[in-house]
């Protein structure tokens, strides 16, 4: 634990120019945000003073930089224009939205068709000189990296658009990056940095608990997240994704208690209950596989008909058409030994002689190794076997092993100077491919040689 004070609630520091009863509402929607909320609100300074051109605000995701900024201006109602670049893909969109939501749809009409911003800033100061502003305006640009892929001038002109425009006006710049990987080679006005850190899992579980049931109490909510967070802490701290998966599992976590076989306060029996299914339900982590429909009804199933194979077996990465058979092509490379190919993918093989080709220590030790590396060419010809129309090598075949690579479904194992001969192996599990298999109809055992 940090040993520094807490700071005093928001409505206490000091931020004249806001009603106190507004403050308090902010404040009571940002737990663990004081400090964060404190410092833009001091940098803010009073509504109707200019405040700094450009703040940028930075921290990874799901520290709630937008979720601040959102609570601030929406409760302090402030004039301001939200605007995520991920939706805006070009600058002439971001104008647009700007000015529609500053200047109402009028302003936002005057844009020609092919907007430079050099038009922009000309409409803005002449809605500007007829609806001058009382208190500070707020332009905030969620995901502000893509900026950069915008056109080049865009952000240099936006950290200084207040001096441009000649408004009370500030740009609010959020993005998970710092601020070194945006600053353009040519040089630009520094925006203020304000970091927004991780949330400490002190905090998680001070944030998390909020959200208690209203049938159950919040001591019994709160104890749950304590499991919760006990058991996923390690792989996941976005706050997004624990909330998901602590709403997906409580009535199950509820169930001796809904029951009658368990009272609130027989907490070990309730952790008993829940914790393996909260290791299963950690497999799914960040994937969403399942909505919580499906995953209920998946669980159902398995109470039925006994444990079945864990949850990636059920369920299955959706993958292009190609993409499959290559993955099972890899996973067969990795798994049969490469003297059986002939065996297993030439269709008039010949005669092969049992004896040599099942070899005693060999058989079944394959899976127990774990996959082995094979060579571009192999994955090929196996590949070309095993899918039954005739596809040529292009490069979108090339492209899509590229993407499971990425996608840290095969991984690359050769050396960086083997550029020509790239090596590969799988990296998927045996319930994995026997899924992505039942998908296209293909009856992977039967080619695997440990399981002849
Ligand atoms: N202090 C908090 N109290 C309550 N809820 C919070 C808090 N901080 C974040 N949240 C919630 O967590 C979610 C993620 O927060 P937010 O969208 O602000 O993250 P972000 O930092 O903008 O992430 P990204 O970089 O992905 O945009 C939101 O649904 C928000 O409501
Ligand atoms: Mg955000």
């Amino acid at each position: 634990m940090s040993s520094s004070p807490l700071p005093p609630p928001l409505q206490q520091q000091r931020h004249p120019g806001y009603e106190e009863e507004r403050l308090r509402r902010v404040a009571e929607q940002l737990p663990c945000r004081e400090v964060q909320a404190g410092m833009l609100l001091s940098l803010m300074g009073e509504p109707q003073q200019y405040s700094l051109p450009c703040i940028f605000i930075y921290g990874h995701r799901a520290s709630g930089k937008s979720y601040v900024v959102n609570v601030l201006l929406k409760e302090l109602e402030l004039p301001h224009a939200t605007i995520s670049c991920a939706e805006c893909i070009t600058a002439a969109l971001l104008f647009e939205q700007v000015l529609l939501a500053l200047f109402g749809g009028d302003a936002a009409a005057t844009l020609p068709r092919y907007p430079s911003l050099s038009d922009f800033v000309r409409i803005y100061r002449h809605h500007r000189s007829r609806a001058p502003a009382e208190q500070t305006r707020y332009i905030v640009l969620e995901k502000a990296e893509l900026l950069r892929d915008m056109d080049a001038n865009l952000l240099s002109v936006l950290v200084r658009l207040q001096e441009l425009v000649e408004d009370n006006l500030t740009v609010l710049l959020l993005s998970e990056l710092v601020w070194d990987t945006f600053r353009p080679n040519t040089g630009c006005l520094e925006p203020l940095p304000l970091h927004f850190p991780d949330y400490t899992k002190a905090e998680l579980h001070q944030i998390l608990s909020r959200d208690r049931h209203p049938s159950y109490s919040a001591d019994l909510y709160a104890s749950y997240i304590h499991i919760l967070l006990g058991i996923f802490y390690a792989v996941c701290r976005d706050l997004r994704e624990l909330r998901h998966l602590a709403a997906l599992n409580f009535t199950k976590f509820c169930e001796p208690v809904t029951e009658g076989k368990a009272k609130e306060s027989d907490t070990h029996k309730l952790w008993r209950n829940i914790e393996p299914h909260l290791k299963k339900a950690m497999q799914t982590v960040y994937l969403r596989e399942v909505s919580s429909l499906e995953w209920e009804k998946m669980q159902q199933v398995e109470t039925e008909t006994g444990p079945l194979r864990g949850l990636s077996a059920h369920t299955h990465v959706e993958l292009p058409f190609y993409s499959k058979f290559l993955l099972i092509a890899a996973y067969l490379a990795s798994y049969n030994p490469a003297r059986t190919d002939k065996r297993f993918f030439v269709k008039h093989h010949g005669k092969i002689k049992k004896t040599k080709f099942l070899k005693k220590n060999e058989k079944t030790s394959n899976h127990l190794l774990g996959p082995k590396p094979f060579p571009l060419d192999r994955l090929l010809a196996i590949f070309y076997s095993v899918v039954d129309s005739r596809v040529a090598p292009t490069a979108s075949i090339f492209s899509q092993i590229s993407s499971l690579v990425t996608l840290q479904l095969l991984t690359q194992v050769s050396h960086v100077d083997q550029l020509d001969a790239p090596k590969y192996k799988c990296a998927v599990s045996m319930d994995f491919i026997c899924a992505v298999s039942r998908t296209v109809n293909f009856d992977i055992i039967k080619y695997l040689y440990d399981f002849l």
